[in-house]
């Protein structure tokens, strides 16, 4: 609804920030909310630049209650969308414990202070880690569940506790019940097209297209690609990338949908945001060194433990019901994560 104010739990991290921007764009006030654990106030200086507007921010930790509280108190909250959490798969391997008190206790205490607002509309940052093994590469949103580390189960885990509170909504036939939109997001990359905000990861990049693009800028040496051996089109790992900016505009369709008829008794539903296609690592690096006319240094190097051959989105259901489907190809998602590096070869400084 426009003019309503969103909360924006993580707004200063990667996609949060391109959240504001796409939410600030289509006309709804902002309040932010983040521990800057994982990022820095900059971004928000930039998506004002960009869209002209200014928002709110509080600097704190979602699992701090009385500052939540205090947040909804002071501001007229509508709902909220909740990118706020730690998300680095070999980390949450090692720290399996500050995942499940970030990812899922942060969530409890979020979704109890919104419930004390009466604020129950709820778009939560999911990701494809949840779907457990499968016979398809493609994968459906009702696929069997189940992660394969504490990251994913950290997720899962969170999936679970909404649809029990839209449950148990439904059993005590709550005046005004919980609308959640649990989003599985494939692999985001790209950055706003200003170039103004991006992806800037803290250290040696975990994820593919970052670590390419700083080889690509002479930042790093040499990409490994992770195993050449997958039984898939030319042996390289196989996912679906999808542009941050389609990725936030899938939230702002999927607040829509829980402001209209489909949501109007409440409800909890996932809906997968990838675009359904799946691009190799070589693929990722012929068309970075197409697009940007660099040369990107690799080797193929042995197979990174716990990572899965080929998956990719069926997203016919976040067309179907929430009318959103990601329209920018691998082309843009590479021009703009170029442009980003170029104007930002530091990051947020
Ligand atoms: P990010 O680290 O850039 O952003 C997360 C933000 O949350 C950071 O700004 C961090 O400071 C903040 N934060 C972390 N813990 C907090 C806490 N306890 N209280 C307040 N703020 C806290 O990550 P991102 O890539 O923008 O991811 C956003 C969300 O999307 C995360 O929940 C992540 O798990 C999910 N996700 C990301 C990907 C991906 O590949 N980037 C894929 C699937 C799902
Ligand atoms: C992509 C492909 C690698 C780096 C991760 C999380 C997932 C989600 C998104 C949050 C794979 C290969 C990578 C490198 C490589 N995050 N690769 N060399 O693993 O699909 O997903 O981020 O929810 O939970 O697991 O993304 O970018 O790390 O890897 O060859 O240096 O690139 O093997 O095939 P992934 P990624």
């Amino acid at each position: 609804m426009n003019g309503q104010t969103i909360l924006v739990t993580g707004g200063t991290g990667y996609i949060g920030s391109h959240a504001c921007v796409e939410l600030l764009t289509a006309g709804y006030q902002v309040v932010v909310v983040d521990n800057l654990s994982n990022s820095k106030v900059e971004p928000l200086r930039r998506l004002e630049q960009i869209t002209g507007k200014t928002l709110q921010f509080y600097e704190a930790d979602i699992r701090d209650k009385k500052a939540l509280t205090e947040i909804f108190d002071r501001e007229p909250i509508g709902a909220v969308m909740h990118f706020a959490g730690l998300k680095a798969v070999g980390e949450s391997c090692r720290q399996p414990l500050s995942y499940y008190h970030n990812n899922v206790y942060g969530t409890m205490v979020l979704a109890e202070a919104m419930a004390e607002a009466n604020v129950k509309q709820l778009v939560f940052s999911s990701s494809a880690t949840v779907y457990g093994e499968s016979t398809s590469v493609q994968y459906v949103e009702d696929f069997p569940l189940g992660a394969i580390n504490p990251y994913g189960r950290s997720k899962l885990m969170i999936e679970e506790i909404l649809r029990d509170l839209s449950a148990a909504d439904a059993i005590n036939g709550a005046q005004s019940p919980w609308k959640i939109a649990l989003l599985r997001y494939f692999n985001p990359i790209g950055a706003h097209e200003s170039g103004l905000i991006g992806e800037d990861p803290n250290g040696i990049p975990n994820n593919l297209m970052p670590y390419v693009s700083q080889v690509a800028i002479g930042k790093l040496a040499q990409l490994s690609v992770f195993g050449d051996d997958y039984p898939t089109r030319d042996g390289t790992g196989v996912r679906d990338y999808i542009h941050v900016v389609d990725l936030v505009k899938g939230h702002i369709k999927a607040l829509e949908a829980l402001q209209g008829e489909k949501f109007k008794s409440g409800g909890c539903k996932a809906y997968n945001l990838g675009t359904g296609r799946g691009y190799s690592v070589l693929d990722i690096i012929k068309t970075f060194e197409a697009v940007t006319g660099r040369k990107v240094n690799y080797k193929i190097g042995p197979r990174r433990a716990g990572d899965l051959p080929e998956y990719f989105a069926n997203a016919e259901l976040a067309y179907k019901e929430l009318g959103w489907k990601a329209e920018k190809n691998l082309d843009d998602m590479v021009a703009d994560t170029w442009n980003w590096q170029c104007k930002n070869p530091q990051g947020y400084v």
